[in-house]
């Protein structure tokens, strides 16, 4: 859709009494969505690591830039495009890999494939997904997508994620370093909550071939639950998400063995640079991390012939007091050649912050809760809502500062406060 007819539709559609159902302000949003969710999946979703001082960091780094506008400059069409490896954007937004959309929507990650779809927004398959990434690509069907991996402690299983990535014709891997154990998340752990323990969010690992023969060994070790209702409850509830019949499942006990092998192989706290290289000798696909926020860590990625760096402190939920995704892009753009690609995550929350951080270097943006609460308060429809509202603002602020295209996006456009 051309971006500035959405503009229109949005008044000409407040004639009728219409007003948008996602919300344009960040803030209220988060309100929608809470009021839309159970209380221990809205957390999920909200909760950085901490105090929350590294979630504010990403948002109020953007304050400190002003815009320079430059007048008589204009254009009456703009070229928002841009090419990532064999990746051809429209726009230059990805959907940041989030896993158990099953929280925000029961059809999450499809809900957020077909709104890819009518976009043209490429998803990034989280490794921790409600649906195999053979069931997303279904629905994606023809759309570009790459896939986010998580190195878990198993390499054969690690391998085979990779091949299904290649042959669901994901077009880039992602790993994401910033994970190696989970962050100190106050709310989730007030709440006593963590998904994956019920099942929930491990459909990569359920439909693998690998992992479902690691899932019938013995686990090393595992903790006994107190058995309650509320465990009867849940562990009910992980036998009818898992596939089979429930009686099947009862039978083999296969969900609980599949989540006690999966809480024994997720993550590697000794991930290193050497488990780069090893990625990069099993697949041709360009390669990104995700996580890096010093230019020092970026030079080693470049020397080991990673592809593109995705600069993200990962929302915020992993490192308290984290550098804001934004400081460390300016850093770490200040040192590295020109032509290497940056992706910026984290903190988005309009599309004046992807204005702001393509001026500073980042070639695109990945939008991650925005989309989320969008997904939970009207499925893809929202997401489509929510992007269309990026889309179209971003545009607007390219036109009104003299811009044609995202290459003439610079930092000579900003001042810093
Ligand atoms: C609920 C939730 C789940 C996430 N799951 C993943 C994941 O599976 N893999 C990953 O690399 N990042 C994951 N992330 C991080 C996002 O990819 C992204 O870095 C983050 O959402 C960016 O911050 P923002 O949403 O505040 O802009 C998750 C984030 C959230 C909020």
């Amino acid at each position: 859709m051309d971006p500035l007819m959405h503009l229109k539709e949005i008044y000409l559609k407040g004639n009728s009494g219409i007003k948008p159902i996602i919300p344009l302000c960040y803030e209220e949003l988060e309100s929608k969505a809470k009021k839309a969710l159970p209380k221990n999946s809205y957390d999920y979703i909200y909760t950085g690591a901490g105090k929350h001082i590294g979630v504010s960091n990403n948002q109020s780094a953007f304050k400190k830039y002003a815009i320079r506008p430059r007048m008589l400059h204009g254009n009456a069409s703009l070229d928002t495009s841009v090419k990532i490896f064999d990746t051809q954007l429209q726009s230059p937004f990805l959907f940041a890999p989030i896993g158990v959309l099953e929280l925000a929507h029961p059809k999450g990650d499809l809900e957020l494939a077909k709104a890819s779809r009518n976009l043209q927004i490429p998803m990034i398959i989280s490794n921790q997904a409600s649906y195999s990434m053979e069931a997303i690509t279904d629905t994606l069907q023809n759309m570009d997508r790459w896939f986010q991996l998580y190195f878990s402690k198993n390499y054969e299983f690690v391998e085979s994620l990779i091949q299904r990535a290649e042959e669901t014709k994901c077009s880039a891997i992602v790993i994401t370093v910033d994970t190696t154990i989970l962050g100190w998340r106050q709310m989730d752990l007030q709440n006593a909550f963590l998904p994956f323990t019920l099942g929930k969010g491990i459909a990569q690992y359920t439909s693998d071939p690998v992992f479902k023969k690691l899932m019938q060994q013995k686990p090393s070790s595992y903790n006994k639950m107190a058995i309650t209702p509320a465990l009867i409850v849940n562990m009910l509830g992980a036998l009818s998400r898992f596939p089979g019949s429930l009686l099947s499942n009862l039978v083999s006990k296969d969900p609980i063995k599949a989540i006690r092998k999966f809480i024994e192989i997720y993550s590697k706290p000794d991930l290193n640079w050497n488990d780069i290289r090893w990625i990069k000798s099993k697949t041709k696909l360009p390669l990104l991390i995700k996580g890096i926020l010093r230019s020092d860590d970026a030079k080693i990625a470049m020397q080991h012939g990673v592809d593109g760096i995705i600069v993200s402190n990962h929302g915020g939920r992993q490192v308290d007091h984290v550098i804001s995704s934004l400081d460390a892009l300016v850093e770490i753009k200040s040192q590295i050649p020109a032509s290497y690609p940056l992706l910026l995550d984290s903190g988005i929350r309009t599309g004046t912050d992807a204005f702001i951080a393509l001026c500073l270097g980042a070639k695109s943006v990945l939008v991650g809760r925005p989309y989320v609460y969008s997904l939970a308060i009207n499925g893809h429809q929202g997401v489509t809502e929510c992007m269309n509202n990026f889309i179209t603002e971003l545009h607007i602020m390219m036109m009104l500062s003299g811009v044609k295209n995202l290459n003439e996006l610079s930092p000579e456009l900003l001042v810093k406060n």
